[in-house]
């Protein structure tokens, strides 16, 4: 075959959908990229006309949007027509982890990609490749090509004159939230994999607009399946280690960020991921582990289910340490305390909580009594309602509100008895830490789980000072 790909469509328009298709329509002008989604919410935010108000925030993407939307980027719920339009299909939709039936709390929830299947095969017309984005179980592919190849044929009186065909890859995407549009400009490298030599070289070409054909990797589609969990488990696997350590360097007087940056400089570990943390949070590490160890355990690997599975277990065993920390250093009783909470979002430059720290660390202190003020750079009071499970006007027995939401940090530290630095914006590094100490309750905490300030910073400051893999100073 050998038409060009003029038309794309993306099923999702996610985290992963929007910012993927964003890049791909700026970087290939002449391909209309179609992003389709049954949320008819996140279309119209997508659609808003100020584009400070798309529903994702990743730095550069709605410079991107409000550049090219309505030019080669559309976003739509018209599902049917774009995909009856569309030469090639990525599917980007939602891969949770089951929470009922066969495989519940391991495996992957593949409903939605059954329902992305079921829909192409309905309304594509004549030869469409679909490409696997999200992420998925090895063998996935699998059941989307058994779903594709039980569609009907055109019928007699569609214009159309081609049998219905279909050739599946898969694709996964590597980037990083809140580095989403560097990874997707410059990516360390994009895995193909499949079986139909055509269909690869047709989205090797689309890559090939922007990035070196050494960086584009062809494998087996089980390989690429496989490829994705992978990274992802290993990626966690480092943080996990690294912060297993940071509890022995509270013990011992070692530093953490010393011993980071001490074995980050063999070339075989390497400098990266090796920040210790309140533990790792973003919507796929824990699920996309969940699933691996599904996948051992289904092929009677129990030793390396287990492996992985421990991988989870220190990440909610760091959670659960800080938090006792955190108690500990107020004689065993927080009840009534005013806490601050720095940060909300699991990690930096998003606006996303999926799997945040935050919201299990801020469970913990809610339990034990604390009265929480919550501020982030980001993070809206309705998504912190949703993740806490509860509104800000829920009172206690004395009548106040167990957490609040304070977009104003001075007003958020205002004769607070701790502050509990728990996500690495850079708003935090540069704050006047001498004036909020002075508002504070006395004896006050800072508690510094990311390793944001020294202990230089705050010599000479009426503070208790606690910092993740350092211990009290
Ligand atoms: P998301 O929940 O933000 O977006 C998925 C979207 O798909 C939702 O808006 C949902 O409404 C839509 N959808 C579901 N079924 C649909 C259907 N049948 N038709 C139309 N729309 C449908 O998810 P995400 O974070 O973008 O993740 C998508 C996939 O990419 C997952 O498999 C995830 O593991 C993987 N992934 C995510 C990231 C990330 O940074 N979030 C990175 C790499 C890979
Ligand atoms: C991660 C991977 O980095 C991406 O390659 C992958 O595509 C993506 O998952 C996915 O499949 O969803 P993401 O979760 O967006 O990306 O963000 P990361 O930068 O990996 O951070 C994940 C969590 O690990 C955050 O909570 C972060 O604070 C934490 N982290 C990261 C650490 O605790 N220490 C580190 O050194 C690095």
């Amino acid at each position: 075959m050998t038409y060009m790909i003029e038309n794309i469509c993306c099923i999702g328009a996610g985290y992963v959908g929007g910012p993927t298709m964003a890049v791909l329509a700026e970087k290939c002008p002449n391909i209309k990229v179609n992003v389709v989604d049954l949320d008819i919410n996140r279309i119209k935010l997508w659609n808003s006309k100020n584009v400070n108000e798309i529903p994702i925030f990743e730095p550069g993407l709605a410079e991107i949007v409000s550049k090219i939307r309505d030019k080669n980027l559309f976003f739509s719920n018209n599902i049917e027509e774009s995909i009856k339009e569309a030469d090639l299909i990525f599917i980007s939709v939602n891969t949770p982890t089951k929470i009922k039936g066969l495989g519940a709390n391991y495996a992957s929830d593949l409903k939605w990609i059954e329902s992305s299947a079921r829909q192409v095969a309905k309304f594509a017309i004549g030869h469409t490749i679909v490409v696997e984005k999200s992420t998925v179980p090895v063998r996935t592919a699998e059941l989307i090509k058994t779903i594709l190849n039980s569609s009907e044929d055109f019928n007699l009186n569609n214009k159309n004159k081609y049998k219905k065909t279909f050739s599946v890859i898969s694709s996964p995407e590597f980037l990083a939230e809140g580095n989403a549009i560097k990874d997707l400009r410059n990516p360390d490298r994009v895995l193909i994999g499949g079986e139909d030599k055509d269909s690869i070289d047709k989205l090797c070409n689309i890559y090939e607009n922007w990035i070196p054909k050494e960086k584009i990797l062809v494998t087996n589609l089980w390989s690429s399946e496989l490829s994705k969990l992978t990274a992802n488990a290993f990626l966690a696997q480092r943080i996990s280690s690294i912060n297993s350590i940071s509890a022995i360097c509270e013990k011992t007087g070692a530093e953490i960020g010393e011993v980071s940056a001490a074995i980050g400089s063999d070339s075989r570990i390497g400098p990266k991921f090796l920040s210790s943390s309140p533990g790792f949070g973003g919507s796929c590490f824990k699920k996309d582990i969940l699933n691996l160890v599904y996948l051992c355990r289904y092929y009677g690997l129990d030793v390396a289910a287990e492996y992985w599975e421990n991988v989870i277990r220190i990440n909610n065993w760091q959670k659960d340490r800080i938090s006792k920390i955190i108690v500990d250093k107020f004689f065993g009783t927080i009840t009534g305390k005013k806490i601050a909470l720095f940060g909300f979002s699991f990690k930096a430059n998003t606006n996303d909580t999926r799997e945040s720290a935050s919201i299990d660390i801020a469970n913990n202190l809610i339990d034990n009594g604390a009265k929480l003020v919550i501020h982030d750079p980001r993070v809206s009071q309705k998504q912190i309602e949703f993740d806490l499970k509860q509104s800000p006007s829920i009172f206690d027995q004395f009548q106040e509100s167990i957490w609040v939401y304070e977009e104003d940090i001075m007003k958020a530290v205002k004769l607070a008895d701790a502050i509990v630095i728990l996500t690495e914006w850079d708003y935090y590094r540069n704050l006047n830490w001498k004036l909020i100490i002075k508002g504070m309750r006395k004896p006050s905490w800072i508690f510094d789980t990311r390793g944001l300030i020294s202990k230089e910073t705050l010599k000479d400051l009426e503070i208790n000072f606690w910092s993740l893999g350092n211990g009290c100073k």
